[in-house]
């Protein structure tokens, strides 16, 4: 059986994650300032407030997955999810499912519970579906309640 471990990211998992998003869209090095830049607050997302995260997942201690959400007042909401990437070969195994419900916990603790989410594309969008996400409107998706979807 395959072990999967999930933890909180550090500025030194930035490359990895770099990887990891460029499979589907954009360079590396795109990504490695983007992320950098959101984890150390100089790349804001619209009307994102500075208290964020980003957890990964793990498969023998290498990075195959993971989550970036903040706080923000975008849409009313209270939370965001920023980013979320499962590495090809690990997908529709539950791992990003598995990531949802981290930083569902994270946004309980921080007393966000409405929170919403650019899914970019169909599969995400089923993928959000299957998560309890409802539509917002034409393309954006949102929990009214994330404390809804916690197993
Ligand atoms: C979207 C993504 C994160 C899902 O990761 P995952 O680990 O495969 O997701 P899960 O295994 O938890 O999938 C749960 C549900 O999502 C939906 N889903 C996932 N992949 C799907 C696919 N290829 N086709 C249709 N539905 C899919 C299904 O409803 C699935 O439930 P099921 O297994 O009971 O059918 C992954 O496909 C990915 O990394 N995509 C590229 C990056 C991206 O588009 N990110 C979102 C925008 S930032």
């Amino acid at each position: 059986m395959t072990t999967i471990s999930y933890r909180q990211a550090t500025n030194q998992d930035v490359p990895f994650l770099a990887k990891i998003r460029s499979e589907n869209q954009e360079t590396e090095n795109h990504w490695n300032d983007r992320i950098s830049a959101y984890l150390n607050y100089t790349h804001n997302p619209q009307q994102a407030l500075k208290t964020r995260i980003i957890y990964v997942a793990l498969h023998n201690n290498i990075i195959i997955g993971f989550v970036a959400g903040h706080l923000t007042t975008r849409y009313e909401c209270q939370g965001e999810l920023q980013w979320i990437n499962v590495v090809e070969k690990y997908r529709q195994t539950g791992i990003a499912s598995n990531l949802v419900q981290i930083l569902a916990i994270w946004f309980i603790g921080q007393k966000s519970y409405k929170v919403c989410v650019d899914p970019g594309n169909d599969i995400a969008r089923q993928f959000y579906k299957k998560n309890g996400a409802e539509n917002l409107n034409s393309h954006w998706m949102f929990w009214e309640d994330i404390r809804n979807i916690i197993i």
